[in-house]
This record gives structure tokens, sequence and C-alpha cells, in this order.
């Protein structure tokens, strides 16, 4: 079992005050903290090997490369990738998603062809496959959600025909939770022939990841998501699909030979990670994922439904004082918490908590049509990590309890003194 506790003491932040409390981070869905093991990696790198890789012949060069080369086959690892050179590493999930539309869309879309996408997507999943659809004159559907936040499978299995050629979803939504059934959407997908686009922002971090069990084609993922600097993210392809690719942004490194004429591709993954990559970077996200991995993510995953459950229980003091959205069942879902307190907008819930010394993130989490679809103009979100404890969930219930009790004061703050963020 995890010892959150113990955990805490490799992440020095959470030894931070804020407004006179100690932190309780609860943003973890938009990034996460960095343990000690990670922040040391990168010091180290910079103190010993930095230097560019790939292109020199010198001591330092040749180690950062190999260093680099090492963190490629940690993470295949952690997902359980077939090779390291199926994994390209890249600056977030967003870049990700990005390489992977333009990539692929440009090369192998064609007029009239279907790409699906669901109402409860990323921006950073929904926007660039829109953007490569409008050049490519495909169309883009969406799949909705049921009122109590699923997917409709059912509605999948409607829109898809021989026309899809592409389906994007979230494994795990960042404002519901809904944890999406990964191997149902590939049987459908498969079937038509279409590849399955998988975005693992929020469930690569909180649970075991084995893309061959999967099946799907192509997953991206965020580093700072999962105790990894900021400014590193990993696309996974399976080999025959980053085959179909063609170098979407091209430079250094991404060949073997120029010619005026001609340009030869380099090999898997080089290919697709153009120019200086962030080395120390990737160096620290292999030192994240080997952390995670020593925890095991299973662990993980038990830690935040057992954070997940108590929740739900303590709220059922306040009853509807506040709206949850999304999955009631914490076996569906992950540690995200999406909710609002009655008659208090968003983001004095959040400005009130933050007081207080609790971290959340307010606003519509980057899924607009999402929140349009729930009729919401914002959600308070509250996201755990394995650092956090049952303690801190009890702190943030009083805390709710507070504002609820302050209503009618909190009431007549005007939001824009509170915020001036959307
Ligand atoms: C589900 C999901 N997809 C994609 C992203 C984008 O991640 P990044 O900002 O690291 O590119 C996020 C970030 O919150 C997310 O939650």
């Amino acid at each position: 079992m995890l010892d959150p506790y113990k955990i805490r003491e490799d992440f020095p932040i959470l030894e931070r005050k804020v407004h006179g409390r100690r932190i309780v981070y609860f943003d973890n869905a938009a990034t996460t903290q960095k343990p000690r093991q990670v922040i040391n990696a990168i010091k180290e790198f910079y103190e010993k090997y930095n230097a560019n890789v790939h292109r020199g012949l010198h001591t330092l060069s040749q180690e950062a490369s190999e260093l680099y080369e090492k963190a490629h086959e940690v993470i295949a690892k952690f997902i359980n990738a077939y090779s390291w050179e199926e994994v390209i590493f890249c600056f977030n999930t967003t870049d990700a998603m990005n390489i992977v539309a333009y990539a692929w869309g440009l090369k192998n879309l064609r007029e009239g062809d279907i790409i699906l996408s669901t109402v409860m997507d990323h921006h950073s999943t929904m926007l660039p496959w829109r953007n490569v659809a409008a050049i490519k004159g495909a169309v883009v559907k969406y799949i909705n959600i049921t009122d109590d936040g699923y997917l409709r499978y059912d509605q999948l299995e409607e829109l898809i025909n021989e026309k899809t050629r592409v389906v994007v979803f979230p494994i795990m939504s960042n404002v519901l939770g809904t944890i999406n059934d990964v191997k149902k959407i590939v049987k459908i997908a498969h079937e038509v022939d279409a590849i399955v686009v998988a975005d693992g922002a929020q469930s690569v971090p909180h649970m075991p990841t084995d893309v061959r069990d999967l099946g799907i084609d192509f997953l991206g993922f965020s580093g700072h998501k999962m105790l990894g600097p900021t400014g590193t993210g990993v696309l996974w392809g399976r080999r025959d699909r980053l085959e179909e690719m063609m170098p979407f942004k091209v430079g250094g490194d991404t060949i073997k030979d120029v010619t005026l004429e001609d340009v030869i591709w380099h090999d898997l993954p080089w290919r697709f990670e153009a120019g200086t990559p962030n080395i120390a970077g990737g160096i620290g996200l292999a030192e994240a994922a080997k952390y995670l991995m020593k925890i095991g993510m299973e662990n993980v995953r038990n830690h935040e439904i057992e954070l997940v459950t108590y929740t739900f229980k303590r709220f059922e003091e306040i009853g509807d004082e506040i709206a949850v959205y999304g999955p009631k069942n914490p076996n569906d879902r992950g540690g995200v918490i999406s909710f609002n307190v009655k008659d208090l907008h968003h983001h004095t819930v959040g400005k009130t908590l933050d007081l207080l010394g609790i971290a959340v993130r307010t606003g519509m989490h980057c899924a607009h049509p999402l929140h349009y679809r729930l009729g919401l103009k914002g959600t308070v979100r509250a996201s755990y990590y394995i650092y956090n404890t049952i303690e801190e969930i009890d702190y943030f219930i009083d805390a709710l309890k507070r504002i609820i009790n302050l209503r009618e004061q909190l009431k007549t703050v005007p939001v824009e003194e509170v915020c001036t963020g959307t």
C-alpha cells in the first residue's frame, strides 16, 4: 500500500505555507509537484553531463545522448510499449496531440473522412483535429455523454461508419473524472479500420497503462502531470502507425541525409523529435516514471479511489448545498472532483479556499464544450495525487462548510474583485 505521509517527505514544496497555512495542494490535474529525486536528476544532469545530444563525438555529448535515450527506455517500460523507438518525447499532451493530428492527418485524411471526438475532450485533443479536418475537408463529429457523465457508447456505434478514420477521446476526463472504456472503443473503431488516438493526460499519471493490452494506436500524455518537469510530454505510437506519419516538425535531428533535391528521414523516434530536445526534462521525466513504478501504479490508483470514496462520504454531510459532476461510483472515475457550491460563483469558492491554504482550479478547465453540455459557466475542481491525505480532505470539507456558512457575505463580494481570469 501507499503511504502518503512517507511520500510527502520527498516533496519540499509541500512544506510551504500559503496565507499562513500549510498548503493543501489539490490542483494535480493541472500539474503535479516534483519529488527531490526528479529535482536532483535535473540538477545532476546540468552539473555533470550537460551537452547537446546526437551531435557530438565528445564524451559529454555521448553521455548526455546515452542518458536521454535511456529515458525513452524507462518510459517505454512505464507504458509497456513494444520498443523505446515508439516513444517520442515532446513538450506536453497538447504537443503530442498536435503532432499526431498533423503528421498522421495531413498524410492520411481525405475529403469527406470522419473524425470522431467527444464532448468531454480537452481543447488540446479536440482542436488540432479540427484544424487538420478543415485543411483536408474532413468532418469532425462528437460523441455525447449521459447526464451522469458517461460516454454514450450507443452514439459511438451509431455515428461510426466506414468513412471514420480517427476516434479521439480522453481515457479519463479532466472535469468529470470519468474513466472511459478504452477496449470497447478500440473494438468498435478497429472494426471500420479507424485509428484510436487516446489522450492519457489524466490517466497515465494515475493508473497502470499498458498500451499493448489497450490496443490503441496512439497515446499522448504530459510529464509534468506525473511528477516530471514542465515542458515534458510523450507521444507513443504503434510502429506501423508511426511509419504512416510524415515528419511534421522538421529540421535538425529528424534526418539521416539531406540534398538539395531530397531528404532521408531519421529512424524512429528521432524523425519526430525536431531540434534540440528538452534533454534535462526528459531525464527528469524518466526519474519521475521510476519513482511511480517503485510505488506501483496499482497502489496509486487504489489510493485515489480511497480518497474519492472518502470525499463522497463526507460530501453527504453537505448534502445538496453542493453539486458534484460525473460518475457517482469511485471505481468508474479518477481522483478529479468538479463541483459547485449552491449560489456561489466558482471563482469565489476557489479564491476563498486559497485564502484557507487550499489550491484548487476554477473555470472551465480547457473543456468549454463539456461545460456548455452540462449547462455550466464553470466549476471548482479538486484533484488528488499520491501525497494527498484523508486529513487534508477533512480540512477541505471543513473549509467548504465554512464557505457555505459565510455564503451570504461572500455573495456580496463582486466576482471581478475575486478573480480577473475566466
Ligand atoms: C485530459 C487532458 N488532456 C490534455 C491536457 C493538456 O495537457 P498539457 O497542458 O500538458 O498539454 C490536459 C491538461 O490539463 C488534460 O487534462
